[in-house]
């Protein structure tokens, strides 16, 4: 029998290149070798968008569209709605006795997470929500009740995966081997750097490519990148490495980035050409996606059922599961 990955996105935005290189080009290869449910965590969302359910409503159809426009296919990837699978917020509840405060207040990316938010959660985070303190609990009920063993995420999520070993660990030693750990995996590029030189790609910092991003949106992005900023004139040698221009060739112009490093190096390339060679091979990237996108936007009705028939899968899993799990648990009435 075929393991069960199980993965999910917060559906707060559009994916951008960072999602595609961090973790989403893992997903096409592992959709078909496994069992593939990728959950879209509205509820996660809500965690710190409790005030704003407009934009995660939208933004559930906005990033199963981009997801099926990278080529995941819904033959093989069941799309399901975390919302719509009570057994999700039921294993949270139960987890939750596993889990100390003060584990959940040392958790690495809970951190980083509170500090980004001071704006909702104080400056100190001396606002923070139960919910969101917990939503790695959460996170690992979304795991172990779809029965993932395989999780692909980017490296800001490992703490997270930790996490859930933690308690599937705890809920074993407790109630009976029943839960699976769930291993990761990582993509070659963990990471994506911003086009302002930032070590991460993210919404929030403002320096990112967006898969729907039209071509006047990605030629300003682009024209704006930083590069080797000892280069003042055209024929000057500079340093590649040390360049968002060159950094982004390498991503989607991979044939040609060995060219651009060299000619850099020499001083035989000029900094609005190499831009301009970037924006056409990104387009290039990028118009397939496009294309696919399309045809989606204007089969909205085919996205809905792509949701449907995946959520009902996802809900078959998650039922037989716990099933076993509450027997585990003591339970079980048979009233
Ligand atoms: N926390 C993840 C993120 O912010 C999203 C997520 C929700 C997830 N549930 C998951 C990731 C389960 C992996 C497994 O991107
Ligand atoms: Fe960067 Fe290209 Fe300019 Fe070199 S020539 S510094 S790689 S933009």
């Amino acid at each position: 029998m075929k393991k069960n990955v199980l993965t999910g996105l917060r559906p707060t935005g559009n994916l951008h290149l960072g999602h595609y290189f961090g973790a989403c080009q893992n997903y096409l290869k592992l959709q078909n070798e496994y069992n593939f449910f990728l959950e879209i965590a509205d509820v996660q969302a809500l965690t710190d968008n409790f005030n704003n359910p407009e934009k995660v409503r939208k933004n559930v159809y906005e990033i199963t569209m981009d997801l099926l426009s990278i080529g995941l296919d819904p033959n093989k990837v069941d799309f399901f709605l975390q919302s719509q699978i009570p057994e999700i917020a039921e294993l949270t509840v139960f987890y939750s006795n596993l889990v100390t405060v003060a584990r959940l207040e040392r958790n690495p990316t809970v951190k980083t997470e509170i500090a980004q938010k001071k704006d909702i959660f104080g400056n100190n985070g001396e606002s923070i929500t139960y919910g969101f303190l917990g939503y790695p609990v959460s996170q690992a009920a979304d795991i172990t009740a779809l029965r993932g063993e395989v999780v692909p995420v980017g490296d800001d999520q490992l703490p997270l995966l930790e996490q859930c070993r933690e308690i599937v660990r705890k809920f074993n030693s407790i109630y009976g081997e029943i839960l699976k750990e769930p291993q990761q995996v990582l993509s070659e590029t963990t990471r994506v750097k911003g086009l302002d030189g930032n070590d991460k790609m993210g919404k929030s910092l403002g320096n990112a490519i967006y898969l729907v991003d039209d071509e006047e949106t990605i030629t300003k992005k682009i024209m704006a990148a930083i590069t080797d900023p000892n280069k003042i004139k055209k024929d000057d040698p500079a340093n590649p490495h040390i360049c968002m221009v060159y950094y982004y060739h390498k991503l989607v112009n991979k044939e040609h980035c060995e060219n651009v490093c060299k000619e850099c190096k020499e001083g035989n390339r000029g900094c609005v050409a190499c831009k301009k060679e970037l924006i056409k091979a990104m387009l290039d990237f990028l118009q397939p996606i496009k294309e696919k996108r399309k045809y989606y936007e204007e089969h909205i009705d085919e996205v809905k059922k792509i949701l449907r028939d995946g959520t009902k899968n996802a809900k078959k899993e998650a039922t037989d599961n716990m099933k076993n799990i509450k027997q585990k648990m003591m339970i079980d009435y048979d009233l």
